[in-house]
């Protein structure tokens, strides 16, 4: 396996390989890995013939006052990680060279990423959309893998995709969970031992609502209150939001039906957490 630091030698490394007609899948992260991450790259090995990682702390999709100084990291135990489950190359570039001095240029998604994450994380989309953008240049992927943890930066990711013509196939995965049902995130690691178990919180008014839902509740506001008063019951938990979407379109849906998604968005003390599930499958 291979590391690379360097964004010329990365996209080098992927042309000569598209010309030898190699089949490129590519997993994107911020690093400290965990077994979400790797089971994007498990798909990705399986589909692709160079499998390729990048590991970037993007700083254009954190906010002011958001954690990108104290975003975990630890490369070495990520490359030993990546090694075992058989990725090619490693790209793990620096902030200098995948935005120097005069940079300039943005891609920015409308409507999708006005709701939700987008609402109260103004710029976030942008910054990921335009990483992606530029990771997507330099690693001239066929096929990338995202996670559906992060349901609305899938749609974004996809809408770009598809407004911009890209060349990639873009696939989404399902959310890995601890045992006890906390959806794997490499924020968890903020978490003491008695926020962790407010944290199930989040999971479990997933499977309740989905429970409900099965057993006839149509209207999204009686499964969106029993969660606020879940979450009010929490010593440490803030409600950033809870609504049920529309898989496609993320529009607040007035009766359940099978696109419907619940996304909840809840600080535990100071750790912003995300999870959501289908209500009706
Ligand atoms: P990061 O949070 O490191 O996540 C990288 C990929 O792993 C994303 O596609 C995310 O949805 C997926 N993922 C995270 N937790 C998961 C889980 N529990 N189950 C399944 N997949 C999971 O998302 C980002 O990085 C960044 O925004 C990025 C796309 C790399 C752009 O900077």
């Amino acid at each position: 396996m291979d590391i690379i630091n360097s964004v010329e030698e990365m996209q080098q490394r992927a042309l000569t390989a598209r010309g030898n007609g190699q089949k490129i899948a590519f997993v994107p992260t911020m690093g400290y890995l965990h077994q979400g991450h790797l089971s994007l790259l498990e798909e990705g090995r399986r589909r692709g013939v160079l499998l390729v990682l990048s590991i970037f702390v993007n700083p254009t999709q954190f906010g002011q006052g958001e954690d990108f100084d104290d975003y975990p990291r630890d490369l070495r135990k990520d490359c030993a990680l990546a090694e075992e489950v058989g990725v090619d190359l490693v790209f793990a570039p620096d902030a200098k060279q995948m935005y120097p001095s005069g940079y300039a240029t943005y891609v920015d998604v409308e409507r999708l990423t006005e709701s939700l994450c987008g609402a109260s994380r103004p710029g976030h989309f942008r910054g990921v959309t335009t990483v992606v953008n530029k990771l997507f240049n330099i690693v001239q992927p066929h096929v990338a893998l995202f996670g559906c943890k992060d349901f609305q930066q899938l749609a974004v990711i996809r809408q770009m995709v598809t407004d911009l013509n890209m060349p990639v196939d873009v696939i989404g995965m399902p959310i890995v969970r601890e045992e006890d049902g906390l959806a794997m995130s490499s924020r968890n690691v903020y978490l003491s031992a008695a926020q962790r178990l407010q944290a199930l919180t989040l999971s479990a008014i997933l499977g309740e609502s989905a429970h409900r839902a099965t057993a006839g509740e149509r209207d999204p506001q009686v499964l969106i209150e029993a969660a606020r008063q879940r979450i009010a019951e929490l010593a440490d938990a803030r409600i950033d939001y809870i609504q049920i979407c529309h898989q496609d379109s993320l529009e607040d849906m007035t009766q359940i039906d099978d696109n419907a998604v619940m996304l909840l968005a809840v600080y535990i003390g100071d750790t912003r957490l995300i999870d959501n599930g289908y209500l009706l499958r």
